[in-house]
């Protein structure tokens, strides 16, 4: 049963580079246009970029580092359960994937079903994976793009929340083309985290349904 929420929602970042969908996340929050609060800026790389700009602005980071994992059994579930635990301790109600460079386990995903996003650079399920920008200029393609999407176990694979398309030109490269999609992608996720604040996203099987704007929505996603 959703009820109106007094409190911001609560949302951790999970980064592993530059960190520019990040930023704009915190950008869009601080400009008042999404009502959340980032409460931890999660690495697995201790130079990201990413945890930087979390210091910047006053947010919490934290670097997990994998190695102590590497060589245990089931070393990537272990990784994912230290991150489970700090997800919880921070009481965390959305995940955002924000060039977070590994695969997230099962155990994580089910912890947090309809409540985990990726972004990714591609018009899915068009090129998932690494070198998208390259690969949709070499298939042809006129028009490539970006893609928020609920996370899933399958890789790149979960239910489409928002996309957004561009041109493809004759003479873009792949830096060319990653650019102008990073500009749509900065746009949509912060737009994504704000339906979910709203509690306007409903799952159902593969769709994602945006319902009406609510006076004061409560992040409740169900899922069928
Ligand atoms: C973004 O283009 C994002 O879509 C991509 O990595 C970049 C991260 O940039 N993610 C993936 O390819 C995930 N499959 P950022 O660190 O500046 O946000």
């Amino acid at each position: 049963m959703s009820s109106s929420r007094t409190t911001p929602l609560r949302v951790a970042v999970l980064a592993s580079g530059r960190g520019s969908n990040l930023q704009a996340v915190i950008d869009a929050i601080e400009a008042g246009q999404v009502r959340a609060h980032i409460v931890a800026v999660i690495s697995n790389k201790k130079d990201a970029m990413a945890l930087a700009r979390a210091r910047k602005h006053g947010l919490k980071d934290v670097f997990v580092d994998p190695k102590p994992f590497v060589g245990l059994p089931d070393s990537r579930e272990a990784y994912d359960r230290a991150l489970l635990e700090i997800l919880q301790q921070h009481e965390v109600e959305l995940v955002l994937l924000a060039g977070y460079m590994k695969i997230v386990t099962a155990l994580l995903v089910n912890a947090y079903a309809n409540k985990m996003m990726n972004i990714h650079p591609s018009l899915l399920p068009s090129f998932p994976g690494l070198d998208v920008q390259k690969k949709a200029i070499d298939w042809g393609c006129k028009l490539a793009g970006c893609t928020v999407h609920f996370v899933t176990e399958g890789v790149d694979e979960g239910p489409i929340i928002i996309q957004a398309a561009v041109p493809i030109l004759d003479e873009d490269t792949a830096d060319t083309l990653a650019a102008r999609i990073l500009v749509q992608e900065h746009k949509i996720y912060p737009r994504a985290v704000q339906l979910f604040a709203e509690g306007r996203l409903r799952v159902d099987g593969r769709r994602v349904v945006i319902g009406a704007a609510k006076p004061d929505g409560e992040a409740i996603v169900s899922a069928t």
